[in-house]
């Protein structure tokens, strides 16, 4: 105990060296965020600067504030402390180049709309012309590997197409920030791994940056330049972790090295105190 509770000392010290340490371009910066619905308080000081492509995730017991700081980053709700910075400036309202992509598809999804509809509206709405629809939908189906699908609608696809439909409306709107919740949490493993590949590939062919919640510790490892994690009550960032796995990451290998089993370790311990 005195062991862990030392480690976890330790660590908390090397959270603000960890986040200048980077040597990316802060692409949104968070100084001193707190947050409170009434008297309760859910997030406190969040302190933290994300690197134009970098990809974060964010870990956590359930209700220590999670899904809360993403609505933050994506200017769906404003900070009741401290300030919130996208492309240095104050991030007062949702920025049309911030993306979310939610674990919920089914009802992200619009049901009565074919697979292709569902990205038109996206292109819809960013006042895409009518003659570079087809061929962006086009492109986008490719990319998200839903090609042959065009044209069904959501109740006809898997759960892991929904989902890769509902990346494929994000991507439309030429993001340059991607902020995911939970955004794998229902499906099989399998799918899990392939959507993680996925993911990777598009956000470094894009250079796309990712905020990224999970419950899944390897999921957060595999995926990320840099994973939060946040303590419980009120919600705070006991450790920003970096991950200097190289890339492209593979799902056999690169869960095998000694340094992605050592990181899986320390994140282990850390969520143990919150059980
Ligand atoms: N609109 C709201 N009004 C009041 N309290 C809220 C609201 N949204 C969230 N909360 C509270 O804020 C805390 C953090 O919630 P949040 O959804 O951010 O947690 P989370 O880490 O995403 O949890 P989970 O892992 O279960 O998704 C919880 O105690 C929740 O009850
Ligand atoms: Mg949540």
């Amino acid at each position: 105990m005195t062991a862990t509770l030392h480690q976890f000392e330790r660590n908390f010290e090397d959270a603000p060296r960890a986040a200048a340490k980077t040597g990316r371009k802060p692409l949104i910066s968070l100084k001193g965020v707190g947050l409170s619905f009434g008297s309760h308080e859910v997030l406190q000081d969040i302190n933290v600067d994300i690197g134009e492509g970098e990809f974060v995730c964010v870990i956590g017991p359930s209700g220590c504030g999670k899904t809360t700081l993403l609505r933050i980053l994506s200017g769906l709700i404003q900070a009741s402390r401290g300030t919130v910075s996208y492309r240095g400036k104050a991030q007062t309202e949702p920025a049309s180049d911030i993306a979310i992509v939610f674990q919920d598809y089914a009802n992200a999804l619009l049901p009565w709309r074919t697979a292709s509809q569902n990205i038109s509206l996206a292109l819809e709405a960013a006042a895409t012309p009518r003659a570079e629809r087809k061929d962006r939908i086009a492109h986008l189906l490719e990319k998200v590997g839903l090609s042959k699908h065009a044209d069904k609608y959501p109740s006809e696809m898997s759960g892991g197409m929904q989902q890769r439909l509902q990346i494929a409306r994000c991507l439309a709107q030429n993001p340059s920030v991607i902020l995911m919740d939970e955004p794998f949490g229902a499906l099989d493993a399998m799918t899990r791994q392939k959507l993680q590949d996925e993911i990777l590939a598009i956000v470094s062919e894009s250079n796309v940056t990712a905020f990224f919640v999970t419950h899944d510790l390897e999921e957060a490892i595999y995926l990320a330049d840099r994973v939060i994690a946040l303590e419980p009550n009120p919600g705070r960032i006991a450790e920003l972790i970096d991950v200097p796995l190289a890339r492209p990451r593979n799902q056999l290998t690169t869960r095998e090295e000694p340094e992605f089993l050592a990181l899986r370790r320390k994140l282990f311990d850390f969520v143990l105190r919150y059980e």
